[in-house]
């Protein structure tokens, strides 16, 4: 499959940071037939996880879930809905442009380039030569946009992985669009920590900086209305007999919605904070938080929302002044439960919170079977545990425990 096989000059696939490969594309006709429920949901077809390693350099197999992962990528309606995700793509391009003054002249990498938007704004803000890699057949649209444009003596589209591609010279820059839902679905991120391991400079630049997932108590009563509640009476009759199943399909798995402000019952909490420039892959494996929230007001709980912020601070041995934002400064190694709620005017910041402008990531929710009532200060307690599946990496299997008001409840979901 082309995204596995593009690795080195086996296949026939270049790996000259000077030439776009063109093998044809296969992968829309290959593509699952399963309807996708979301798009940036990832394939659920791909069926064996096998794979072999490469045996020049240890870069991790490429998967049949990778390459259901990577076909996904090459449709044009994902790419199409994160472009106009404007709060997305102008943030990235503030950033850019914020940093303009390190981009100018330099080398970058775009760990997954997509149609090669955020390596053209690379372009346009002065670097010297941009490295686009994307292992999905849209990389080969990315090429022509690139042609069409005159920048292709400064962008290079590698079209392979990232952990299989060639780059013969260390990079200045490196700038992805890697978040998930929940941040860490899809785990893209280490991918970054591999371009970051093997191509950037001391010093070098990682855009987006840091990242941060946060959770909190919900209340949603029109939700739980319309997918519950609506079954005690459809046309006059009684259908209560289906809400088991009705609760069974609407909260089984997380379900990625938009809330508001107003749905919020608790500070948020800091699931994780991670730190481009020195996580590993090993940190991004698990993460594993204690919570204790007390309710700002009186409400049915049914269940938790997560959200996350990125950060575009400067270069990790850059001092804060110079506008450059380091969200080191609020103690949260670790997991960082102490780590303030990130504050958008002190730096670029692109948030996914509920009380901030909506993003196609939306909010992701885990909802209660039944909701449990809270009174006003309440205390909400528990742990949640996010880790990588066994199963697929690129999934998440969620485990959640919760206390409040003298029961405790167990929920275990997958979002996949
Ligand atoms: C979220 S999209 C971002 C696309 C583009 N940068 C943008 O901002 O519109 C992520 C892209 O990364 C690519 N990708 C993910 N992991 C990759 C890897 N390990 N190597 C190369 N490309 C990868 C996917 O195929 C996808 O096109």
């Amino acid at each position: 499959m082309l995204p596995c096989s593009s690795r080195g000059d086996s296949n026939g696939h270049s790996t000259s940071p000077a030439t776009i490969t063109t093998t044809t594309t296969t992968t829309s006709q290959s593509l699952s037939h399963r309807e996708r429920r979301k798009v940036r949901r990832l394939s659920r077809d791909a069926s064996s996880a096998d794979g072999a390693a490469d045996a020049e350099r240890d870069a991790p197999p490429c998967t049949d879930f990778d390459v259901a992962y990577f076909q996904s990528y090459s449709h044009l309606g994902i790419h199409e809905e994160m472009i106009k995700d404007h709060v997305r793509t102008d943030t990235y391009r503030n950033a850019i442009f914020k940093y303009k003054h390190l981009i100018a002249g330099k080398v970058v990498v775009d760990v997954g380039c997509g149609t090669g938007i955020l390596s053209i704004f690379c372009a346009q803000a002065g670097a010297k030569r941009v490295y686009a890699v994307d292992a999905s057949d849209i990389a080969v649209q990315a090429n022509e946009v690139i042609n069409a444009n005159n920048l292709s003596d400064t962008v290079k589209v590698l079209h392979g992985r990232v952990e299989d591609v060639e780059i013969d010279e260390e990079v200045d820059i490196i700038i992805s669009e890697w978040m998930g839902y929940m941040l860490l679905y899809e785990s893209m991120l280490g991918s970054v920590i591999t371009a970051r391991d093997r191509w950037l400079k001391p010093g070098g630049l990682i855009l987006p900086s840091h990242a941060t997932l946060y959770m909190a108590p919900v209340t949603n009563p029109d939700r739980y209305s319309q997918s519950i509640d609506f079954w005690r009476n459809v046309y006059g009759i009684d259908m209560s007999a289906m809400v088991p199943l009705a609760k069974q399909c609407a909260f089984e798995e997380p379900s990625v919605e938009t809330i508001s402000g107003e749905n919020v019952l608790t500070w948020p909490h800091v699931v994780k904070h991670v730190d481009c420039y020195t996580v590993t892959l090993t940190e991004l494996e698990t993460a594993e938080t204690k919570f204790r929230l007390h309710s700002m007001m009186r409400a049915p709980l049914h269940g938790f929302a997560f959200w996350f912020d990125v950060e575009f601070g400067g270069p990790a041995d850059l001092p804060t002044s110079n506008g450059d934002l380091s969200s080191d400064n609020n103690n949260c190694k670790n997991g960082g439960q102490r780590k303030r709620r990130t504050n958008p005017s002190e730096g670029l910041v692109l948030s996914t919170a509920p009380e901030d402008p909506p993003t196609h990531w939306q909010q992701t929710l885990i909802y209660f079977y039944e909701p449990i009532e809270v009174e006003q200060d309440q205390l909400i307690e528990g742990s949640v545990t996010l880790t990588q599946s066994k199963e697929n990496r690129r999934f998440m299997n969620i485990h959640l425990e919760y206390t409040s008001g003298g029961r405790t409840l167990v929920k275990e979901s997958v979002m996949r």
